[in-house]
């Protein structure tokens, strides 16, 4: 458990990336990871896209200006969510973090990418990965192996907390 605790604050966004590819194996971690998320009635209604080849790499690393990053990864995972179901976007985001704790814990780098609300990212990401409606791409997670080290994030701020009422 105290792990566990570290873990959560290990987690920093790494945007540069060595060539070294992540294995099926990791990739199947992060994937069980993510689906062990908890979900608005247990619903479960998301989708991942695992791309690594990199000319799509490279392709979705033009989806927008801060994704630039995905020139370097080896892997990236799209998190799509079903927008006829209530909560979504909560769900999708649940994995996310899922996702990112877990490239943490295997030694892997990772950063997310907004995608949903911004429409036209969003189109981009559904025309480059042949995504269906109803589902949407909530984010991109850009993942490899680091070429960067950053320290454990400590960010609590006791003005930020409120007990009883505010
Ligand atoms: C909803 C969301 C969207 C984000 N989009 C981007 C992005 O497009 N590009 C990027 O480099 N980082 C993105 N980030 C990462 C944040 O910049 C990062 O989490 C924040 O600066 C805190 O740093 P840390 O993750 O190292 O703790 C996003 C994070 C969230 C939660």
């Amino acid at each position: 458990m105290e792990n566990a605790l570290q873990l959560l604050h290990q987690r920093r966004s790494i945007r540069k990336f060595t060539d070294q590819p992540v294995s099926e194996e990791q990739i199947r971690s992060m994937l069980s990871a993510a689906m062990a998320a908890p979900t608005a009635h247990n619903r479960q209604h998301w989708q991942f896209v695992v791309v690594s080849q990199r000319e799509r790499l490279d392709q979705l690393s033009e989806v927008h200006q801060y994704a630039k990053m995905l020139k370097q990864a080896t892997l990236c995972i799209a998190v799509c969510g079903d927008r006829t179901q209530t909560f979504w976007e909560q769900d999708c985001a649940a994995a996310t973090q899922n996702i990112l704790l877990a490239a943490t814990g295997l030694g892997l780098g990772s950063v997310w990418l907004g995608i949903h609300p911004k429409p036209e990212a969003v189109q981009n990401v559904r025309r480059l990965l042949a995504i269906p409606e109803p589902y949407v791409p909530l984010c991109l997670i850009a993942i490899g192996h680091p070429a960067e080290e950053k320290p454990p994030a400590e960010r609590y701020d006791e003005a930020k907390v409120h007990y009883e009422q505010w």
